[in-house]
This record gives C-alpha cells, sequence and structure tokens, in this order.
C-alpha cells in the first residue's frame, strides 16, 4: 500500500462506528445515524488545517482577540446519491458551507461512471470544496465527479470517503494528485463486480433501503 497516498482518520471513535455498520444486520435507521455521526468526527480532521485569523472582540468581561477561520469560504459537494448520508454531519459542522450536487452512478456491467446531475454554487472557483461519498471503490465515480468540478472552475478539492479500495485511492492520486483523499478505512481489494471487500456493501441501497 506505499505506492498509495490517504489520511486515514482512525479514531475510535470512527472505527467502532463504522464496524458497526459494516454488519449485514445493521437496519438502515442505524446506517444513516451512524454515517452522519462518522461525517461529522471526519470533517473535525479534514479541516484540520484550515486557516484562522485573528479578530477583535468583546466578551462579557474584557476586550481580547480571538481566532475564527479565515482563508475560502467552504463548499460540500455530495456524489448522489450515497454521499447525500455524509452531507448532514459535514454541514452540521461548517453551517455556512453551500452545498452543491454531483450525480453519478456506476454502470453495474461496465462499472463505469454516468453523470447524470450537476448542479453547484455559483462562486465554485473561490471556494475550498468537500467532495464526499462513502465508497472509493474503482475510483471511476469519484475521478469523474472530481473532473468535472474542475471543469466547472474548483481549484481547492478535498474528497472524503469513508471506505476506499486500495484501487480507487491509486486512481485519485494519479489522475487528481491535488486532491487530498481522506478516508476512514482502506480495506482489502474489490470483488469481480467492483464491491469493495470486506466492505459494508452498497451503501446506497443501505442508506436508502432500497436493497
Ligand atoms: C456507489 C458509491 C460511489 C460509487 C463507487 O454509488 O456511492 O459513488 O458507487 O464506485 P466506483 O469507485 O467504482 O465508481 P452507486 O453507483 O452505487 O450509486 P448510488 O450512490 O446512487 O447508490
Ligand atoms: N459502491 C458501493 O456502494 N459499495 C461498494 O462496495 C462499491 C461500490
Amino acid at each position: 500500500m506505499s505506492d498509495i497516498k490517504a489520511t486515514v482518520v482512525d479514531h475510535p471513535l470512527i472505527q467502532h462506528k463504522l464496524t458497526i455498520m459494516r454488519k449485514k444486520d445493521t437496519p438502515s435507521k442505524d446506517f444513516r445515524q451512524l454515517l452522519e455521526e462518522i461525517a461529522m468526527l471526519m470533517t473535525y480532521e479534514v479541516t484540520r488545517d484550515f486557516p484562522l485569523e485573528e479578530i477583535d472582540i468583546e466578551t462579557p468581561v474584557a476586550k481580547c482577540k480571538a481566532k475564527v477561520l479565515a482563508g475560502k469560504k467552504v463548499g460540500v459537494v455530495p456524489i448522489l446519491r450515497a454521499g447525500l448520508g455524509l452531507l448532514s454531519g459535514v454541514v452540521n459542522m461548517i453551517p455556512s458551507a453551500r452545498v452543491g450536487h454531483v450525480g453519478m452512478y456506476r454502470d453495474p456491467a461496465t462499472l463505469k461512471p454516468v453523470e447524470y446531475y450537476c448542479k453547484l454554487p455559483g462562486d465554485v472557483a473561490e471556494r475550498t470544496l468537500i467532495v464526499v461519498d462513502p465508497m472509493l471503490a474503482t475510483g471511476g465515480s469519484a475521478a469523474a465527479a472530481l473532473t468535472l468540478l474542475k471543469e466547472k472552475g474548483a481549484k481547492n478539492i478535498i474528497l472524503m470517503c469513508l471506505v476506499a479500495a486500495p484501487e480507487g485511492i491509486k486512481v485519485i492520486n494519479e489522475e487528481h494528485p491535488d486532491v487530498p483523499v481522506y478516508v476512514a478505512a482502506i480495506d482489502e481489494c474489490l470483488n469481480e463486480k467492483g464491491y469493495i471487500v470486506p466492505g459494508l456493501g452498497d451503501a446506497g441501497d443501505r442508506i436508502f433501503g432500497t436493497l
């Protein structure tokens, strides 16, 4: 795995919640709740290097200098459908973020991504975009979404996924070396159907109960 580059956010709370999500008998209600909670925890790490600036404020006790986020504004871009499962967790942590949507589904026969929707904030070039999708399998969907966002003007993008296959990370590293990748786990491999092993199955179906 030395040839792939991704930050694994391996906080014990995240790993515990992810294990429950992986279990095949975990119901959709719990799966959705845990995904939202993990998204909040991962946002903490994804935003760790965001720059701060000092401003003058007045507390009830005294005037002082205090830190606030500086720099670019944030946009969150879920890759439909399953990316929606991470959205509320990120926006809970960054309430001022604008939200864009990119619709991609993976053709089950070819495993190639098919784009069907794109709606982004107008000022996408001025924002740091956090692209969210629980699963990074072949990497095709995320790579296509990143290419699309760059064509629309995005310059500063972070990719945040829950579970990744080494193959998917490699594709993002090669096609989008400027995009940092954050994941909660790097699994073993892909199976013949392009599912992550051991993974957690079809994330979209488990979030929305469409199994
Ligand atoms: C899943 C997942 C990713 C993609 C990953 O979406 O949410 O978008 O597959 O696979 P890849 O890395 O091989 O492209 P899916 O196509 O099942 O659509 P959905 O989100 O609508 O369920
Ligand atoms: N998409 C999913 O939802 N799960 C996988 O394991 C691979 C792609």
